[in-house]
């Protein structure tokens, strides 16, 4: 975990609490925790998502590994400590999303229990939903969309997840979708009915 590092430093209370911004936004803000293993459809049913709140009016956002590892996280890697740096600093991004009443939405393979645990341990009960994205390595192997598992079988990278590099499946996910033989679709029609189910979609 990261130490910390800078001293006289005060926490400053925003005049405008989390609550109050719920209310302009018209539904809580809370974190959708996508997770599984790469190729396994994350990214692809997390856009429908933020497309279908979008269109009912909510505030959502994606947060997607491979494009975060180009800015905010382009300095870390893929060993275990850089995985899990990347996954505390979204984490902490996601909260801060949540708390300006956005609907954070993030799709980080976060391989490690821990890491997620951590995550979770951020938010307010009942506001980080995590959703296992549960596809056989088979079927990630062989839609293989970036090439990525082919060249890991042919040793080009070391340390792929599912291949030579461990991943931990969530023990008690709030949403698990069975992406291997079931279309995006309705895995994100299952999101939102999820999202209305528990009142998250009103304030
Ligand atoms: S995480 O493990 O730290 O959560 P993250 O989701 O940010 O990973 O990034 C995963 C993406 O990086 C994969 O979808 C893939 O495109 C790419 N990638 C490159 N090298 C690896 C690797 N060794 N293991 C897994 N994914 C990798």
């Amino acid at each position: 975990m990261a130490e910390q590092k800078a001293t006289n430093i005060t926490w400053h209370h925003h005049r405008i609490s989390p609550a109050e911004r719920e209310r302009l936004s018209g539904h809580k803000g809370c974190v959708l925790w996508f997770t599984g293993l790469s190729g396994s459809g994350k990214s692809t049913i997390a856009n429908l998502v933020d497309e279908k709140l979008f269109l009912r009016g909510c505030r959502s956002f994606v947060l997607d590994g491979d494009n975060i590892r180009h800015g905010l996280n382009k300095n870390l890697g893929f060993s275990k400590e850089d995985r899990a740096e990347n996954i505390r600093r979204i984490s902490e991004v996601a909260k801060l999303f949540a708390d300006a009443g956005v609907i954070a939405i993030t799709c980080f393979i976060s391989p490690y229990r821990e890491d997620r645990a951590k995550a979770r341990a951020l938010l307010p009960a009942g506001r980080f939903i995590e959703i296992f994205v549960d596809c056989p390595l088979e079927i990630c192997e062989q839609r293989d969309p970036k090439g990525l598992y082919k060249k890991a079988r042919a040793g080009e990278i070391k340390g792929f997840t599912g291949i030579d590099d461990p991943y931990e499946p969530p023990e008690s996910p709030e949403l698990v979708l069975n992406s291997g033989f079931t279309d995006a679709e309705t895995l994100a029609d299952q999101v939102v009915a999820y999202l209305e189910k528990n009142g998250l979609l009103t304030v």
